[in-house]
């Protein structure tokens, strides 16, 4: 049921100046992407094994504002594991008691795959974006 680990996102003020770092050691680097529906724009850092996600504010009631407020410098955000079945998991979880943010109707993430992010307190005070692979 839980698959790769898809990403790490790491929650900044300026995406692209904050992936240039990794193109310096020669990681394949996406282009900038706005997702108005999330509130963030997005760089990816391509890696072997994974990617890193860099998510930047987009619009006044970006979900990232207040961690950013938080954190001046950036941080670790979140962590994104692929699932097979995005409603089969959701649904499993919910049954075991974990809370499923917004709706809990999947939305369309970064990578044009349903997503949807679970609350920091039932997974050990992380949160965790789950991904239909
Ligand atoms: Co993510």
């Amino acid at each position: 049921m839980l698959g790769r680990l898809n990403h790490v996102a790491i929650a900044v003020n300026d995406a692209e100046k904050a992936a240039r770092i990794y193109g310096s050691l020669g990681a394949d680097i996406s282009p900038a992407v706005p997702l108005p529906e999330h509130g963030v724009i997005t760089v990816f850092v391509t890696l072997p094994n994974t990617k890193i996600e860099f998510i930047q504010p987009l619009g006044e009631t970006s979900p990232i504002a207040k961690f950013l407020e938080r954190n001046a410098d950036g941080g670790i955000h979140h962590i994104c594991y692929e699932v097979p079945d995005i409603t089969v998991a959701r649904d499993l979880l919910i049954k075991e008691g974990a809370r499923v943010l917004g709706d809990g109707i999947p939305k369309i993430g970064a990578h044009g795959k349903p997503v949807l992010f679970l609350h920091p307190k039932d997974f050990s005070g992380a949160l965790v974006e789950i991904e239909q692979a």
